[in-house]
């Protein structure tokens, strides 16, 4: 029977920001993006690595030129990518889904948010 889990006021949240718990040995990360709460597994989808303690990025873009060369990179704003620890794999914090494939996503779980606070259902 799934059971809520108290992750943290949500006015402890920020742009950015992300908190990883364990719910009795399911370990979940929650971040803000865009100004909502989403929140994964903590299981890479390419061999279980803990996704959610990776580092986050825009999006990187390669801007072709009119040579067809690459001269630079570019940020996509608004984009935030998670890059799992292991094996570099990179993640839409938004929707889950791989940048590589959209046969890869995170896990999701179910967020809830009850008197300023946030909990997860697992
Ligand atoms: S386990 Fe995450 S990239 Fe391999």
């Amino acid at each position: 029977m799934p059971k809520s889990y108290l992750v943290a006021r949500r006015n402890e949240f920020e742009e950015g920001g992300r908190k990883v718990v364990s719910c009795d040995g399911t370990e979940i990360g929650v971040f803000q993006v865009g100004g909502k709460l989403v929140a994964w597994h903590n299981e890479c989808p390419h061999r279980n690595g803990p996704v959610c303690q990776g580092r986050i990025y825009k999006r990187v873009l390669e801007p072709v030129d009119a040579e067809g060369q690459v001269r630079a990179l570019a940020f996509e704003e608004g984009s935030s990518n998670i890059v799992c620890t292991w094996h570099g794999y990179e993640y839409d914090l938004k929707t889950g889904v791989n940048q590589g494939t959209d046969k890869l996503k995170l896990r999701p779980a179910k967020i809830e948010e009850k008197d300023g606070n946030v909990y997860v259902v697992v």
